[in-house]
This record gives C-alpha cells, sequence and structure tokens, in this order.
C-alpha cells in the first residue's frame, strides 16, 4: 500500500481537475454523449514506475496470505477506495519455478462473495486448486493450493477473482497479481507492467458502469500501468531489459507499441519464440501478456496503445469509440552507453500440437443476440445459443488427448477465447493455416471471424471452464462448463 501524503493529496486537486477538462474536450470532439463512453483522462505524469511487493518461493513452496479489504489507496496519483489483495493495488507479485507448490490462505473482509484463479497456470481445476466454481463468502477464508509439474512452462500469468457475476467488479475495483514462472534469459533488468483501468466518482469510490457500457464491456477512465498513470522508466543506452506487461483491464484491448526502442517479443502469454524477433506492435486481449526485451537507444519514447476497433452492438458504440489511443508509459534513455546485451537468447521451442493426430473437432460459438425461448429477456450472452449455467456439462473430453476446436464468432464484437488449465495452439485464422504455432490462453476471435485451435488435455481432469476474457461478458452469462475425465 501507498499511503497518501498530504502533498500528494493537494496535488490531486490539480490534476483531477485538469483530467476532468481534458476528457470534457475529448468528448465533445467526437460528439459523444458526456456520460458515455467516458473517454481515456490523461492525468499527467505520476513518478519514476513502482512494482508491487514480491514473494517469492523457498524450498519449492510459496506460502502467503491474500487477504482482500476495502480500502483507500493511491491510484492514478489521486485517492481512491478500492478492494485490494494486502493493501496493494496490483497486488503482490508471486514469483515461483516449474515443479513448485504454491499454499494460499484466501481471507475475505469484503461484503460479497469472492474466489481465487490463476489464470494460464496448467494446474489442477478441482478442490482447493484452481477451482472457478468455489465461493468464498464475506468474513470467510479459504486454503488455496496450486501445484506446478515440473515440466510447467515458465512466463507470465496472473491470479484474479473468478466468482461468477462479480468477476468484472472485481478486477475492476483492483484485485489482481501477477504469477511469474522463472527461467533465465539475461537482461540488464527485469520489470513487469501490470496495465488496468478503473472508473472513480468525485468521491473517490468506483463508478459502477452503466447497462450499455456492462454490455460493451465496460472501460475505465483511468489507464494505469502497476496503478500509476504515465509512469516514468528510466534506461541507459545499450541497456537491455526484459518486460513482463499483463493486460487487467476488465474489457480494454491494448495494441502496445514503443516508438524509437529496439523491442524483441519473447512470446505472448505461454508462447515462449525460440529466437526473439523485432516487433512494432503487440496486440493485447483483456487476459493476454506480452513478454518483451527492450534494448535501450537513445532519446525519450512513449509506451502507448495505438487504439484497436473492437466492434460494437447495434445501435450502440463502437467503431473506435473504445479501446482508443492513449499514452501508458514514458520512457527516458539517457547517462552514459553500457556495453551491449549481447546475443539475443535462444530457448527451446514449445511443442507443435500439429504432430499429435486430433481425436475430434468440435465448433463453439459465441452467442450475443436473441437466444431460443430467451423473449423479453433481452440480449443473451453465451456460447452455442446458451446462458452460462454451472450445473451443465457443454463439453465432455478425454484426459490425454489432442482436440482441434473451431471458435465462431458470428456477433459484429471482437471477443477473447479463453480456457482453463490447457493453454491452446492457433493453427487457423479465418480457414487460413498459421505459419507458426502460437500458444496462447486467450486467443481473440475477431467480429465475424473464426480462428481454429488444438488443445492437448493433457495431465489434470475435472470440471471448469472457458469463456469471454471481456469480464462483463463472462459475467452475463458468456462461459460454459467443459469436463475432463
Ligand atoms: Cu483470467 Cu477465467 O480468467
Ligand atoms: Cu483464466
Ligand atoms: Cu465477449
Amino acid at each position: 500500500m501507498r499511503p497518501i501524503s498530504r502533498r500528494r493529496a493537494l496535488q490531486l486537486g490539480a490534476l483531477g481537475a485538469a483530467g476532468v477538462v481534458v476528457g470534457g474536450v475529448g468528448l465533445s470532439v467526437t460528439g459523444l454523449p458526456a456520460s458515455w463512453p467516458p473517454g481515456t483522462r490523461q492525468v499527467g505524469t505520476d513518478g519514476p514506475l513502482s512494482e508491487p511487493p514480491v514473494l517469492r518461493s523457498d524450498n519449492g513452496v510459496l506460502r502467503t496470505v491474500l487477504e482482500i479489504t476495502e480500502q483507500e489507496v493511491e491510484l492514478a496519483g489521486r485517492r481512491a477506495v478500492v478492494q485490494a489483495y494486502n493493501g496493494s493495488v496490483p497486488g503482490p507479485t508471486w514469483r515461483v519455478h516449474p515443479g513448485d507448490r504454491i499454499e494460499v490462505r484466501l481471507v475475505n473482509r469484503i461484503d460479497a462473495p469472492t474466489n481465487l484463479h490463476t489464470h494460464g497456470l496448467h494446474v489442477s481445476p478441482e478442490g482447493n486448486s484452481d477451482n472457478p466454481f468455489l465461493s468464498i463468502e464475506p468474513g470467510e477464508s479459504f486454503d488455496y493450493e496450486f501445484e506446478l509439474p515440473a515440466d510447467h512452462p515458465p512466463g507470465t500469468y496472473w491470479y484474479h477473482p473468478h466468482r461468477h457475476g462479480l468477476v468484472a467488479d472485481q478486477i475492476f475495483a483492483g484485485l489482481y497479481g501477477a504469477i511469474i514462472v522463472d527461467d533465465d534469459v539475461s537482461v540488464t533488468r527485469e520489470r513487469l507492467l501490470i496495465v488496468s483501468d478503473i472508473s472513480l466518482r468525485g468521491d473517490d469510490t468506483v463508478r459502477p458502469p452503466s447497462r450499455p457500457e456492462v454490455m460493451m464491456g465496460r472501460e475505465g477512465d483511468l489507464l494505469m500501468v502497476n496503478g500509476q498513470a504515465q509512469p516514468e522508466i528510466s534506461m541507459r543506452p545499450g541497456e537491455r531489459e526484459r518486460w513482463r506487461i499483463i493486460n487487467a483491464c476488465t474489457s480494454r484491448y491494448l495494441r502496445l507499441a514503443l516508438g524509437g526502442q529496439q523491442v524483441h517479443l519473447l512470446g505472448v502469454d505461454i508462447a515462449h519464440l525460440a529466437r526473439p524477433a523485432p516487433v512494432e506492435r503487440v496486440l493485447l486481449s483483456p487476459g493476454n501478456r506480452a513478454d518483451v526485451l527492450v534494448t535501450a537507444q537513445t532519446g525519450t519514447s512513449e509506451l502507448r496503445t495505438l487504439g484497436y476497433d473492437r466492434g460494437g452492438m447495434m445501435g450502440m458504440m463502437g467503431g473506435g469509440a473504445l479501446s482508443g489511443p492513449a499514452t501508458l508509459a514514458t520512457v527516458r534513455v539517457e547517462g552514459a552507453r553500457v556495453a551491449d546485451g549481447g546475443p539475443l537468447p535462444e530457448r527451446e521451442a514449445l511443442p507443435d500440437l500439429r504432430d499429435r493426430a486430433p481425436v475430434r473437432r468440435r465448433d463453439v460459438e459465441f452467442t450475443m443476440g436473441m437466444g431460443p425461448g430467451m423473449g423479453m429477456r433481452g440480449t443473451v450472452f453465451g456460447f452455442d445459443g446458451r446462458e452460462f449455467d454451472h450445473d451443465r456439462v457443454d463439453q465432455r473430453v478425454e484426459v490425454d488427448t489432442v482436440e482441434e476446436w473451431t471458435i465462431h464468432n458470428p456477433t459484429p464484437m471482437d471477443h477473447p477465447f479463453h480456457l482453463h488449465v490447457w493453454p491452446v495452439q492457433v493453427v487457423e485464422e479465418d480457414g487460413r493455416a498459421l505459419a507458426e504455432p502460437a500458444w496462447r490462453d486467450v486467443v481473440n476471435v475477431p467480429a465475424r471471424g473464426r480462428v481454429t485451435v488444438r488443445v492437448a488435455f493433457d495431465t489434470f481432469g475435472g470440471r471448469t471452464v472457458y469463456h469471454c476474457h471481456i469480464l462483463d461478458h463472462e459475467d452475463l452469462g458468456m462461459m460454459a462448463v467443459i469436463d475432463a475425465a
């Protein structure tokens, strides 16, 4: 937690007012109603980038308590009354190794039920492991245990609540943290950048979204990195850093670019490329992570999201009004040049599931519209015409087999598809085969498009879920149950 100093509190008044003016101008230019969409406020820099506290495993075990409270913190340079893990937004970072065990006591001190999901980890979905069907009630605590297999892919993962109906509200209110499964890539420095957004009211509490915002997937007025507005990152010329960037926004897409510096992509989600490739921009749907190497050139650059058109609903917003361009951080390269970082790291390529014959092909389809028998209830959010029902099994799969799934999106908006426990390998987009296997745990399926993935249902059995990672959609029912036996 970063307590608010009096000086900070005084500055806030000024920054807050400036933010409102800038936002107001933006809105009148686009000619949209003042109440919706909110438009991203630019509140000015918030000092050097700071990172959440780090907890490391010791002797193969990371044992910790995660207490959820509603409390005051400083966010984006202002006072905010939010929900926090151990008083920190983002919550503490867990650093573990393949084969480790994570033991977490989750203590719920807010007045709504919650639970804990380890997004992207290849761990059991059953019992007190990564079980999305648990509900930890107000005042209760629960002991989670996550056992990582010895061959767990290294990478950047994250934890967040997964209590159906409240997921978007709780992440938006401040509940998210990083999980890093270590490997060694030698760099000058490693940084974690958790991107999130939030909307705050005049009394510093979280502004609840309107019904149309929920249907589109809410985007916050304030865009933050590690809870800061446009923090500054300093590097010396020649230094090579590894940045792990998490899109923890409930619905906002990020199309990242860092002009003027040399950027190599190590991977997205669990994907790690055998050889890092130079990149100009990286698209992160909600839930995705980017792992990049930044080699400092010289001068000042901005880490920006260039904006992404994620579509819209008939008669509602869309067409660029959402996920607009914004500056996330400023990078200042100055000082004496350091010797360059040497050759780029090479790693072993991940397996290619095209080498394993699928035992079955399936089609699943996002539903956003009138469902059979829905009548007066309005728009249905779901899969294959049905809303989520935790008692119904939508797909039964066999453990240790490979399947090929085609995910269809006939709707006018993009939806990021996310499957728990088992990462997927994208093999085709709109029927075109991909040259390189692309491993993901969140796969964007563009409006009116389709994506084909292969999944190896290896190691673990049990019931879990797949869903849209626009988390308002998930809460509205765009989620389904899969049972592996
Ligand atoms: Cu990041 Cu099922 O969620
Ligand atoms: Cu997940
Ligand atoms: Cu969706």
